[in-house]
């Protein structure tokens, strides 16, 4: 007889129950612990076997493929046999399979501004995920990015609400499918809920200085849309607000996203969050009363707090804590897996898997996010490299200009797979089964393979390093936090090599053009990695002044996390390039841009600082503060969120509101008319901010509420519909309420946020 029984036949088990009988049956046959271990979310590195058998884990996380085979087997030999749910941080791409599709990085996604190509995404990821038996991805991250020092800036969509909230209800229909009985869908999680992003100088989990208002204002709508989209999970930041960390808030976890949003799903907390704030926030003096509290406020599941097993149940015993607190959670969690058909079918590995995984089609699709990623943000007609390339039949590329070129490309980034593929991908440190040479090499093009790859015949290419970033040592506080969790290295600058420079130096004096390919990399990035300064690091500087200096024209890929400050030989080179961890095939793409057979389009989903003691830089700041400027420097950001050129040249004019008026209910309808002035192709995205003239609070200058991308041709001239809600030129009051205030409004439609970029028409919002 199997471990299950005289369960085999119960009524749980009867896919023909409605979920809620099926949920009710089986809880009813639960002792406590297996109650308790339901919620637990276990590292599955800390071995998978004891996990479920002995602790009763509901789910695991960071499980290699022969932990996801050795889960399911467990779950077998239990007595329910209650499916376990696997989940893992399939960020951009299924991060920690080896093979699969590694596409650019969230922040390097957001710059397509392409809702329906980031659902493409999604669902390409969710098939391989779902393929190697995993059930539930951590993403996406909704964080608005403000402060460029965090390290986590590039996990996010940037700065924007707007965008955030339409990207990420993007991926959470391509996560999701056709719904959570889809085989091939996976769970999405929005995280992290909320305001964890907004840190002091940019440090990683430090309290949040945001007021209830701020958060309703800017913080909590990209997760209300997520919430209405669907998103099966929401996860917790790390931060605490007023003195409450997040998973103890009963006003944002119950108040809000449970009453205000119904929300139905699962909430899971961050890493061990229920354990820092015993070891770390210091605001319960053990685990057991911590447990109890977050049992109160309505976490779900409790991320890698193994301890909380035992101090759940211990809260129980002695009263801390009611088990009806531990019932709705586990209804809760249940109720998702019968959902998803798991006690049918738990979704085991698929035989197909390896043909699934890393597939041609989702390598193509890569290609062309990662060609959308790209944003051109300075070029003074070097660009396209010898006036562009065509590909012919065949597939060979042949310049315009028939002279041969020798391109030299150089710089640390130029050919390092990690930085190109970015954080929570391979060998990014999170697991250890990929460490440490990650995803099979030959997977990922650098910009020295897809230079080389699509340079026509006669050209030459060279690579040379040039520069060192960093070295890595030890943290002198020791290698671990007091709960065991290994502490990120300490970066060290690397000094100028000499040696490299001049070598490269020379190189460039042989060269037609210079590709210089600089950045950051990935001991720069990610949780606990923030950074104190925004330069480039180490050598690259350096690096980059002699390059310019040879007067070569030096085109600069700036590879890198997130946006950093620049010098001015990289601001005031021939071009400049921003690659946000471009993927898989982020060099095959920067290659065509550079090459000109494709044409640049990405535009900043985030602002780039002039300096970082500017910080923060985001475009949409609320008005009233004395002037624009420091005493040593302006506020205005070097290059600003919505950013990006084309290899041509579009115009703006004419923009008409077809009816000036607008009830609160109404829509805001004009046309804008764009003229493609230059030679060559563009595809425009077309920014839609509104400005509300007077406010009864103060508010922002303007809103992004609307874009609409645009294919122009050489020469193109072509009247553009747009449309606003009414409803949705909101602010919030002084009393926290979201409302439209009737009055006068300013529509500003461009290629940015530069307001000296935008052409603008008034409308009033009427009615009382
Ligand atoms: C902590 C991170 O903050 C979160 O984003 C991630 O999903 C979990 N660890 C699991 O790896």
């Amino acid at each position: 007889m199997s471990a299950l029984g005289t369960h085999v036949a119960a009524p749980y088990r009867d896919a023909g129950l409605p979920v809620a009988e099926r949920v009710a049956d089986l809880l009813g046959r639960m002792t406590l612990a297996e109650k308790v271990g339901q919620m637990l979310l276990l590292d599955a590195q800390e071995g998978v076997e004891h996990a479920v058998e002995q602790r009763h884990a509901g789910a695991i996380l960071h499980a290699s493929p022969a932990h996801v085979r050795a889960a399911h087997e467990a779950v077998t030999r239990t007595r329910l046999g209650i499916p376990v749910l696997v989940g893992e941080d399939c960020i951009h791409g299924h991060s920690f399979e080896a093979g699969a599709t590694i596409f650019p990085t969230q922040l390097g996604m957001a710059a397509s501004w392409s809702p329906e190509l980031l659902e493409r995404v999604a669902r390409a990821t969710a098939v391989e995920v779902a393929a190697t038996g995993v059930h539930w991805t951590f993403s996406p991250v909704l964080c608005i990015a403000r402060d460029l020092r965090w390290g986590r800036v590039g996990e996010t969509f940037g700065e924007d609400p707007y965008l955030l909230g339409e990207l990420g209800a993007a991926m959470v229909r391509g996560y999701q499918g056709d719904g959570l009985s889809d085989p091939t869908a996976v769970l999405a999680t929005a995280k992290h809920f909320a305001g964890y992003s907004e840190t002091q100088g940019g440090r990683d989990a430090s309290e949040a200085d945001i007021s209830r208002r701020k958060l309703r204002s800017w913080f909590l709508p990209p997760f209300e849309r997520v919430v209405r989209e669907g998103t099966g999970t929401v996860m917790l930041g790390y931060q605490s607000m007023d003195g409450v960390p997040v998973t103890t808030n009963a006003w944002l976890l119950d108040g809000v996203l449970r009453q205000e949003w119904d929300y139905p799903g699962v909430l899971v907390t961050d890493w061990d969050n229920v354990g820092r704030m015993v070891w770390e926030q210091r605001i319960f003096p053990d685990d057991v009363a911590a447990a109890a509290a977050a049992i109160r406020a309505g976490n779900d599941v409790i991320m890698t707090t193994p301890q909380f097993f035992e101090a759940a149940q211990e809260a129980v015993r002695t009263g801390m804590a009611d088990e009806a607190g531990i019932d709705r959670a586990v209804a809760r969690i249940l109720a998702l897996k019968f959902r998803m058909g798991l006690f049918e079918d738990p979704r085991h590995p698929h035989p197909d898997r390896r043909r699934l995984v890393g597939a041609a089609p989702h390598a193509q699709l890569n290609l062309e996010v990662a060609r959308r990623s790209l944003v051109l943000l300075r070029n003074d007609g070097t660009l396209p490299l010898a006036g562009g390339c065509r590909t012919v039949p065949g597939g060979a590329s042949v310049a315009v200009d028939p002279r041969p070129r020798r391109v030299l490309v150089v710089g640390p980034n130029a050919d390092d797979v990690h930085t190109q593929l970015g954080d929570w991908a391979g060998a990014s440190g999170q697991v250890r089964w990929l460490m440490p040479d990650g995803h099979p090499r030959e997977l990922t093009e650098t910009v020295v393979d897809g230079l080389r790859a699509l340079a026509p015949s006669a050209w030459q290419v060279t690579h040379a390093r040039g520069a060192d970033i960093l070295t890595v040592g030890p943290d002198p506080e020791g290698e671990t936090f007091p709960d065991g969790q290994p502490r990120p290295p300490v970066v060290h600058p690397a000094p100028v090599d000499q040696g490299l420079l001049d070598e490269a130096v020379d190189a460039a004096r042989d060269a037609d053009v210079v590709v210089a390919v600089v950045g950051d990399r990935i001991e720069l990035v990610g949780e606990g990695r923030s950074t104190a300064t925004l330069e480039l690091m180490g050598g690259q500087v350096a690096l980059l002044d002699a390059l310019v200096a040879t007067g070569t024209p030096v085109v600069v890929v700036l590879l890198a996390s997130k946006p950093l400050v620049l010098p001015p030989s990289a601001l005031e080179a021939a071009a400049l390039v921003w690659a946000a961890n471009p993927g898989m095939r982020g060099g095959r793409a920067l290659a065509e841009v550079l090459l000109g057979l494709v044409e640049p389009s990405g535009r900043l989903p985030i602002s780039f600082a002039a300096h970082a003691g500017q910080q923060p830089t985001y475009y949409n700041q609320v008005r009233g503060q004395h002037g624009a400027r420091y005493a040593d420097l302006t506020q205005s950001p070097a290059f600003a969120f919505g950013e990006g050129l084309s290899y041509t040249t579009v115009e703006y004019d004419d923009l008409r509101v077809v009816d000036p008026q607008v009830t609160a209910t109404g829509v805001v309808r004009a046309s804008v008319t764009l003229r493609n002035a230059g030679g060559r192709p563009a595809l425009e995205t077309v920014q839609v901010y509104v400005s509300d003239v007077v406010t009864s609070a103060t508010w922002a200058e303007q809103e992004l509420k609307a874009f609409v991308q645009v294919e122009l041709a050489a020469g193109e001239e072509r009247t553009v519909e747009l449309e606003v809600a009414a409803a949705d030129c909101t602010i919030v009051d002084g009393a926290g309420h979201r409302v439209v205030e009737p009055g006068e409004f300013e529509l500003r439609v461009g290629p940015s946020s530069r307001p000296q970029a935008q052409v603008r028409a008034r409308f009033t919002v009427t009615g009382g």
